[in-house]
């Protein structure tokens, strides 16, 4: 096994946890989805992760937290060995915050009960004390002026910086992003990659499955491309999107850029 990363100290909400992959496997029945997938995120990085659809992204990333079990190899979070069997599962998700595609957000509850719940469920924090945390998490995502209202009177955008805010709360060392803006509508997603990059500036370890090309050449660290549940090229992003090497890369970039197909070069 490899030696897990040592924390990070540049984080303005203490210590980011580092990433690495070893050997990953995962079938579901017949279907192997992750075929030995190995990769590192440094404490403090962003690395986005991209790929066709059906190429096993998400399956990867619910794997690091363990909302999947793998059938081989390890993963470690820090000082955590999420794949090891004794793992304390909760202990250890405390530490790893995930947004999703849809915010998941609790319909009946209002914006700051969303983002009290599970600080005083599960870290026993007083109301005050977590209520404090969630201003502190809302102000950061621009929606304190929103914490008593209901998730359906907000904007998708909204709602998706409610998921962040929320997430933060748990004062997490790494972040998974699962597709935070596919669901949006086209004026929000600017809103929502702009708490995400203000996150990555702060010092925030960041795995982010996305299509968004322009924010992961402007505020990647690195892009892993996958494909078929393998890695197939990885580098920074300026290479692997501005000048991929492999032909499986050059067509899933060429199909993402341009979707229709159009020569946009006559
Ligand atoms: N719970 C499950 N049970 C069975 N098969 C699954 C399950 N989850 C995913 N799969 C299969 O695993 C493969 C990879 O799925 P995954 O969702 O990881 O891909 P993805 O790269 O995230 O795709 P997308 O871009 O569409 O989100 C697909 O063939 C999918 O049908
Ligand atoms: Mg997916």
């Amino acid at each position: 096994m490899t030696e897990p990363e040592p924390a990070a100290t540049a984080s303005a909400d203490g210590a980011s946890a580092g990433v690495s992959i070893s050997g990953l496997h995962k079938s579901y029945g017949d279907n192997e989805v992750l075929k030995g997938i190995s990769m590192t995120v440094r404490p403090g990085e962003v690395v986005c992760l991209i790929g066709a659809s059906g190429s096993g992204k998400s399956t990867l990333l619910r794997c690091v937290n363990r909302l999947e079990d793998p059938n081989a190899g390890t993963i470690t979070v820090g000082s955590f060995e999420t794949t090891h069997p004794d793992v304390d599962l909760d202990a250890m998700r405390r530490h790893i915050g995930m947004v999703f595609q849809q915010f998941n957000l609790f319909p009946h509850l209002s914006v700051l009960e969303n983002c009290t719940i599970t600080p005083r469920r599960v870290l026993k924090q007083a109301t005050s004390e977590a209520e404090a945390e969630a201003m502190v998490q809302l102000r950061r995502v621009g929606l304190e002026d929103f914490a008593q209202r209901r998730p359906d009177q907000l904007s998708g955008g909204q709602q998706q910086r409610v998921a962040i805010a929320r997430a933060l709360t748990m004062r997490p060392q790494l972040m998974l992003f699962d597709e935070p803006t596919s669901a949006l509508d086209p004026e929000t997603v600017g809103d929502v990659l702009a708490i995400m990059r203000q996150l990555a500036e702060a010092g925030m370890t960041m795995l982010v499955v996305t299509h968004e090309m322009g924010f992961a050449r402007e505020v990647a660290d690195r892009v892993v491309f996958m494909d078929k549940g393998l890695v197939v090229e990885e580098g920074p992003a300026a290479d692997v999107i501005g000048n991929p090497q492999q032909p499986r890369t050059q067509d899933f970039l060429r199909r993402v850029l341009n979707p229709t197909g159009v020569d946009l070069e006559a």
